[in-house]
């Protein structure tokens, strides 16, 4: 069955698991990439092509909820070699600050470029004549040459979920120049924030010597690609609806019961990353007890650490550090029936991290560098009585809409002390005040406009001239 729209991700919106009886089944995959797709899916009756995870070969085309799916199989040495090894310890690191020290590898990268191949012929094999086929992410960036080397008729979108470097970083890869052109195969490539499509645009520009003017660049086989920023959002709708359903604000007031109902609950949610600054955050907090501001009777810090690339040496090490902290604080600070932070090492559903973000009075995004950072924007979306305080470091993405947050530097343990304090001790009309402000803002710009702004850009701006147009997300 060809499809007029196909979306090409590593991963599937559902996983590949093993159910309590043992057989197989499915399971929604976390993370912000799904529920942004899934609205532009549904209008369009799309096809979407990923990896389920796990190594399984021979699984088949599905319908899960009304979309169609296409798992693509990764064998154990892919996983090793391209997820595990390329796309997070070598790409992940150079474009996050290298906040971690890359691996450089060949054989990684041979087997990027193999993986990249799999998901272009697979495309170029279920898409229709004329179709849309939108790239996603790191994983893929050599998708979009090679899908329009095999098909010249597509019209071809790339979004980069994640921060798109300064030079002098992505020079450091050996293979800088074949990702620049392997991008350039797209007609538009999007990127969270300006800063990251200028980036790109100066790259080419330098390392691929194309003509380039502000965000246009211009190839010699006289096809024109675009470089703008489209900062991707959440169903802020869906999230509010959730927090005012009586399940949700029943849980909420249970989570602030169990947690002994301080003055104050101080919450961090994350993918267990390096990126993510969960050691000096939980470092300013555990500071703040100890000089004295406040006691854990006042006040407790929930951090839930969501598993993660658990074969990648730099993230089992992250988890000991974490471990061995929490461990300590808690020793040291906690009493009985109170310790200092609540840490969870575990994934929750939707309805639980909504009753999370009512419970919760301080939200902690402090990122090193993250592309955008969905969990602000959720707990913004859940603050109903518009109340509620969001710390967030000025190297997420969301910093870039989100200018009422307390932003702060995460390396500067001081100063995220500082806002932490302030955060706490705030009263409740400069709370209202900057939490309105927030909410007006996901609410305008949430992800059916994301989708839909991407979609009506790769439109208008395609070569192709006989491609097919893509619904909008939102229906009006
Ligand atoms: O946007 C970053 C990202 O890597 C997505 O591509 C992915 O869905 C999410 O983080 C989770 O990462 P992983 O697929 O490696 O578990």
């Amino acid at each position: 069955m060809s499809a007029d729209l196909v979306i090409v991700a590593n991963r599937l919106p559902v996983d590949r698991v093993t159910l309590p009886d043992g057989t197989p089944g499915w399971r929604r995959s976390p993370g912000g990439l799904v529920s942004a797709i899934e609205p532009v899916m549904r209008a369009n009756d799309g096809t979407w092509i990923g990896w389920p995870g796990g190594d399984d070969q021979d699984l088949e085309p599905f319908e899960d909820d009304g979309m169609h799916l296409v798992p693509i199989g990764l064998e154990p040495d892919e996983i090793e070699l391209f997820y595990e090894g390329f796309s997070n310890a070598t790409i992940w690191p150079i474009y996050h600050d290298l906040v971690a020290k890359p691996e450089f590898h060949r054989e990684w990268w041979d087997s990027y470029v193999r993986v990249n191949r799999k998901f272009a012929a697979k495309a170029a094999e279920l898409a229709s004549e004329g179709a849309t086929v939108w790239v996603h992410d790191y994983q893929l960036q050599l998708v979009p040459q090679m899908l329009r080397d095999l098909r010249p008729d597509l019209r071809i979108g790339f979004y980069l979920h994640i921060p798109f470097p300064p030079a002098e970083l992505f020079q450091q890869l050996p293979w800088r120049r074949q990702i620049l052109e392997g991008l350039l195969g797209a007609d538009l490539v999007g990127f969270q924030l300006p800063g990251g499509a200028a980036n790109f645009v100066r790259l080419v520009r330098q390392r691929v010597g194309h003509k380039t003017h502000r965000d246009l660049v211009y190839l010699p086989d006289g096809r024109t690609v675009r470089a703008a920023a489209f900062p991707i959002s959440i169903d802020a709708a869906g999230f509010e609806k959730l927090a005012l359903t009586e399940s949700v604000v029943a849980r909420a007031a249970e989570i602030r019961q169990a947690l002994g109902n301080p003055r104050r609950i101080f919450l961090g949610i994350d993918r267990l990353d390096y990126t993510k600054g969960i050691y000096a955050r939980l470092r300013a907090f555990a500071e703040l007890i100890e000089d004295g501001h406040f006691d854990v009777e006042d006040a407790v810090f929930v951090q839930v650490a969501v598993p993660s690339r658990e074969q990648v040496e730099q993230y089992r090490i992250l988890r000991d550090e974490i471990d061995r902290l929490v461990g300590r604080i808690n020793g040291d600070l906690g009493r009985i029936g109170r310790p200092a932070i609540s840490y969870l090492h575990t994934s929750y559903p939707r309805e639980e991290m909504a009753a999370l973000y009512c419970a919760a009075d301080i939200m902690v995004v402090t990122p090193y560098r993250d592309g955008m950072n969905l969990v602000a924007k959720e707990y913004v979306a859940c603050r109903t009585e518009d109340d509620g305080a969001l710390v967030l470091s000025e190297f997420a993405g969301a910093a870039d809409e989100l200018r009422q947050a307390w932003l702060v530097n995460p390396y500067d343990l001081n100063g995220m002390k500082s806002a932490l304090l302030e955060a706490y001790q705030s009263d409740e009309k400069d709370l209202t005040r900057r939490m309105k402000a927030m909410r007006k803002t996901i609410r305008q710009h949430d992800v059916a406009a994301w989708a839909d702004s991407f979609m009506a850009e790769l439109a208008t701006f395609s070569h192709s001239t006989h491609a097919k147009t893509v619904r909008p997300a939102r229906r009006s």
